[in-house]
């Protein structure tokens, strides 16, 4: 009998390696690799060979060019949950596989139930629950008052069963909650572990393409990712949305990989006792300042995909008791953080190498561009000098090496928002001030970054 072989595959990448090592070769990344056993008589050619056999019969590979590819485009499952439709780039694709990622109690099975049922008046739609029992759904559906009589419900974890319902239910629409949790006979390892991940992922996906079905898969990710994580998964599936913010009341979706549209979209929800609610004006929320506002505290306008968001920075100076200095920066990068407060040192004249510095982002958004700049400037400079900013002044613009304030994309777009919310003044980077005024904002429009201090 032959023995039965194994590999090292790395829980990061999933490299597959034929020996253990402390560091994977392929991303670098440290203690990562778990043993896999890959069966006496199996290989990963011949689990591909035994998928192939099960679906595959009825297609021939058929050469021809790009443009005689028939491009009449499937059209998409609107899912009626606005902010989910943005992110996805205009609904589901038929066929397409999405993998909802988050950590536990993030929110991914309330918002795939509230989906499912919702999509279940209209087309044939499947939940497979491999975490919570059939009654601990139906319950849920029921406190949230969603519509249950046409979800098709199965308690299972075995893909094989899972493919052999749906072959006979032929549902459009397909929730595996897990995928962690699935697993396949064929595979001699134990649910949860890298291999039978990936076997089962693959094995569905194969039946998503095959058959026409959407799929939608949830996927735990753990802080020091030990589970088989998304990132496996993640070069199979088309999307990869992430489920984000377990400890405030509000969840951003964001696109992390997406094979039919823009990735920077950002969807947000609030979690009610009445499962998610879309945000459709989350500025509003964002900015619900109190009345007397503190030094340090001032609203910049970030650009979120397709869609501008104001949101309020605020910075604290203290002086400091440590040879170190703190800086601490919540929401925003640390290392731009340092660049800025020397940018601030050598062209703003201020001095703050003996002062803590810490800077917040408010509502937990996190700023992953640089137009944020200016204003989380401004805001340490009113901090340090114990000046409060006007309440009605917004602020945009990235801030260069040599004191330079450079534009941002939108910047119209980022004005009117702001004159929207009853934002009065502003200050922008020169090349960003509007061609016709803006009906009730006063705009000052600076090119050096010793001007936006003169302004304020
Ligand atoms: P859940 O969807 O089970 O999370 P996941 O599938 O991502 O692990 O959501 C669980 C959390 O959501 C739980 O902490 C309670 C909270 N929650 C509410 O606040 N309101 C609700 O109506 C529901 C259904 C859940
Ligand atoms: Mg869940």
């Amino acid at each position: 009998m032959a023995k039965p072989k194994t590999a090292y595959v790395c829980n990061e990448c999933g490299a597959e390696h034929s020996q253990w090592q402390g560091q994977c070769s392929a991303c670098n990344a440290w203690n990562t690799l778990t043993r896999i056993s890959l069966g006496a008589a199996r290989t990963p050619a011949a689990a591909q060979q035994s998928r192939r056999s099960g679906y595959a019969g009825t297609t021939s590979a058929a050469v021809q060019t790009l443009a005689a590819i028939n491009l009449e485009e499937l059209p998409r499952i609107v899912t009626g949950i606005g902010e989910l439709d943005r992110v996805l780039g205009g609904g589901l694709v038929p066929g397409s596989v999405v993998l909802i990622g988050g950590n536990p109690g993030a929110g991914k099975s309330t918002l795939l139930l509230q989906l499912m049922c919702q999509l279940s008046l209209q087309l044939k739609a499947m939940y497979v629950t491999g975490e919570e029992s059939l009654q601990q759904v139906g319950m849920r559906a029921r406190r949230l008052g969603l519509p249950s009589e046409q979800l098709l419900m199965l308690a299972e974890t075995n893909v094989a069963e899972i493919t052999a319902a749906a072959e006979q239910q032929q549902p459009k629409l397909l929730v595996i909650d897990s995928i962690q949790v699935m697993h396949s006979a064929e595979v001699a390892s134990a649910p949860g572990s890298v291999s039978q991940v990936r076997e089962c992922a693959a094995w569905l996906i194969q039946y998503a393409k095959q058959t026409g079905t959407a799929m939608l898969f949830v996927g735990h990710v753990t802080k020091d990712g030990t589970l088989a994580g998304p990132k496996v998964l993640e070069h199979m599936i088309d999307c990869f949305l992430m489920l984000d913010g377990d400890d405030n009341r509000y969840r951003t979706l964001r696109g992390h990989k997406n094979r039919f549209g823009a990735v920077n979209e950002l969807g947000i929800f609030a979690m009610t006792e009445a499962g998610l609610r879309e945000v459709k004006n989350p500025s509003a929320i964002f900015l619900a300042r109190t009345d007397e506002i503190a030094a340090g505290s001032l609203v910049t306008v970030l650009w979120e995909g397709t869609r501008p968001l104001l949101v309020e920075i605020q910075a604290l100076v203290d002086s400091s008791q440590l040879g170190n200095p703190r800086r601490i920066a919540v929401g925003l990068d640390h290392n731009r953080m340092a660049m800025l407060l020397a940018v601030l040192h050598r062209h703003g004249g201020l001095f703050m190498a003996d002062q803590d510095v810490f800077v917040n982002v408010v509502g937990g958004v996190k700023v992953s561009e640089t137009s944020a700049d200016l204003a989380l400037l401004l805001a340490i400079v009113s901090s340090f000098r114990d000046r409060v900013l006007p309440r009605e002044l917004v602020v945009f613009g990235e801030v260069g090496l040599a004191g330079e304030i450079r534009p941002v994309p939108s910047g119209q777009e980022r004005l009117q928002e702001a004159a929207k919310h009853g934002f009065t003044r502003a200050i922008v980077p020169k090349a960003n001030a509007p061609r016709q005024p803006i009906a009730g904002m006063q705009v000052v429009a600076v090119s050096k970054l010793s001007e936006a201090l003169a302004a304020l």
